[in-house]
């Protein structure tokens, strides 16, 4: 919970420094629907999560930063530091500090000035579960920082410009180039909260999701690693078929010219595009069916949208397949097709997450746990309903 990681980081930071601190919390997020689809211009339909990073800082005088991370599961901690008043360096590949380090030397390079501080992180996100933790991390970095250590500024930034921030983090000392729709989710959403997010005006729009609908995400037990290659390798595939389609974006392009001009396209490149296409269309039809309640609707896009990121987009594993189709089964049987799972995030392991008719949601919920529990060793079941 936000309040529980906030006062961790808090104590955290009292511990190791004994000062006193301003401390914050930014979610995680599940993205409901609208995969592959943000760096490509396109829709999205992420949700923020009750789970996340607090970040707590204190000033310091001597230009240094000086932090501590740690997440809730782990006695752990891990340190970095380094001084803000000389170049700033990305250390080893996947050295956790990278992520803090890019996010200063972005809030440099747009004039602010950041001055040295004490900084205590604990997390509650899973790593590699897809859910954000690296968003969550670097927008709490950047609203902490601004509110602890440049107050006088942080009025005239927009969260926008904070989840810009942490996406240059990502790109620059990450190597991950990912879209905006994890950083927007973290910056501008409460938790509970899903945002329909146009990826190319920044336009949003809140979804109050009713209670009729309640959200499951689970673990696959496949830990997400060394994805960022492949991810990249999505990315420039769908640039170079909008591209070769005399477009800069794909979101320039229909479904019909794409069958038009199918032939103009490598397979591969034909495959890609046509996921995102279909999928931008998809969230429009989710965002539809939730507004008036129609889950047999809502439970189709949902489905489609997974079978899509198998076949055409090739960004899931035979454990998530299975176990999206279990989801899907149980759903079948539960709640009479009322509802639908999908493999959540990126891809290549992680959560699927599943919409359902509240009223069937428990029992499937049983059931999916006692699934779990007889595969993975330590079974993640996260469950949200707005009241
Ligand atoms: C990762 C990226 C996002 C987005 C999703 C896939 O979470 O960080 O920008 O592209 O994958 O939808």
């Amino acid at each position: 919970m936000s309040q529980a990681l906030i006062s961790h980081a808090r104590k955290l930071l009292g511990d190791v420094t004994g000062s006193r601190s301003t401390a914050v919390f930014a979610p995680g997020r599940v993205n409901l629907i609208g995969e592959h689809t943000d760096y490509n211009d396109g829709l999205v339909l992420p949700c923020a999560l009750t789970i996340g990073t607090g970040v707590a800082v204190a000033p310091r005088t001597d230009g240094k930063i000086h932090a501590v991370s740690r997440h809730v599961s782990s006695p752990e901690l891990l340190r970095d530091e380094f001084g803000v008043d000389r170049q700033i360096d990305r250390k080893a590949e996947n050295f956790w500090g990278n992520y803090l380090r890019g996010v200063i030397v972005a809030m440099q390079q747009s004039g602010i000035r950041v001055s040295g501080a004490d900084i205590a992180i604990v997390g509650d996100i899973p790593q590699g579960a897809g859910l954000s933790s690296s968003a969550s991390l670097t927008v709490g970095i950047a609203r902490a920082l601004l509110a602890g250590c440049s107050p006088s500024l942080s009025s005239g930034i927009t969260p926008q410009q904070i989840a810009r921030w942490a996406q240059w983090s990502e790109h620059h000392f990450a190597d991950c180039q990912c879209g905006l729709m994890d950083q927007m989710a973290a910056a501008v959403a409460s938790p509970g909260e899903s945002i329909l997010l146009d990826c190319r005006s920044l336009e949003l729009k809140r979804i109050g999701l009713p209670p009729q609908i309640t959200t499951l995400i689970a673990h696959s037990g496949v830990e997400r690693k060394l994805a960022a290659g492949e991810y990249n390798l999505r990315r420039q595939q769908c640039t170079m078929a909008a591209r070769r389609l005399g477009e800069t974006s794909l979101r320039d392009i229909d479904v019909s010219l794409l069958s038009e001009r199918a032939n103009d396209l490598p397979e591969i490149e034909l495959r890609r595009a046509r996921h995102v296409l279909t999928e931008n269309l998809r969230v429009t039809r989710a965002v539809d069916a939730i507004e008036s309640g129609d889950l047999l609707e809502l439970g189709r896009c949902l489905r489609e949208s997974h079978r899509s990121l198998r076949d055409d987009f090739e960004v899931s594993v035979p454990q998530v397949d299975a176990l999206v189709d279990h989801l899907n089964h149980l759903i079948d049987r539960e709640a009479h097709g009322l509802g639908g799972a999908r493999m959540t995030g990126g891809g290549f392991g992680g959560c699927v997450v599943a919409m359902i008719e509240s009223s069937a949601a428990t029992a499937v919920e049983a059931e999916l746990r006692r699934h779990l529990s007889l595969r993975v060793a330590k079974p993640l079941v996260l469950k949200m309903q707005n009241a």
